[in-house]
């Protein structure tokens, strides 16, 4: 992705502290990197702060998310529901890759429970460094996600 990408990051308190250092780690990529909290290791719920970082991505062109909580799994059903998000739970760099290359995944979910913060930094620098494989094939079963299936 392009440095001028918007990135917009957001976690819940399990994920609060993991979210802190990925994203200085995303500046020192030199990404824009936008914070929407959570801002405290007090307990919020997962799926408002999912909703905040997918409602960006939809509105801002070309913008990609990065959501942390526990597990990554309540932040990654939480933004499939909104229309137009791609948000893949990742737990190693080819998971990344594949999340890119194929299925042009636009939001990134971690597990702060699951992997440390060196497999998260390699995890989120193969996200954002790995482009959509823009083929005929990939092209169509994305545009059936995205496009054909009903609100
Ligand atoms: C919070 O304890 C935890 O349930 C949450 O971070 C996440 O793992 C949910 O999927």
């Amino acid at each position: 992705m392009a440095n001028k990408t918007k990135i917009y990051i957001g976690a819940d308190h399990a994920g609060y502290e993991m979210k802190g250092e990925i994203k200085k780690f995303v500046e020192g990529l030199e990404y824009q990197i936008i914070d929407l909290g959570t801002f405290s290791t007090d307990s919020v719920d997962y799926p408002d702060i999912a909703r905040e970082v997918a409602e960006k991505v939809i509105e801002i062109p070309d913008a990609v998310g990065i959501l942390i909580c526990g597990t990554g799994i309540g932040m990654s059903i939480a933004a499939n529901k909104l229309q137009g998000i791609r948000a893949a739970e990742c737990v190693n760099e080819a998971m990344a890759e594949f999340a890119r290359k194929h299925n042009n995944a636009n939001v990134l979910c971690m597990g702060s429970r699951l992997i440390d913060l060196e497999a998260a930094k390699k995890i989120t620098q193969k996200f954002l460094e790995t482009e959509f494989e823009n083929e005929e094939r990939h092209v169509r079963r994305v545009d059936k996600m995205t496009k054909v299936w009903p609100k």
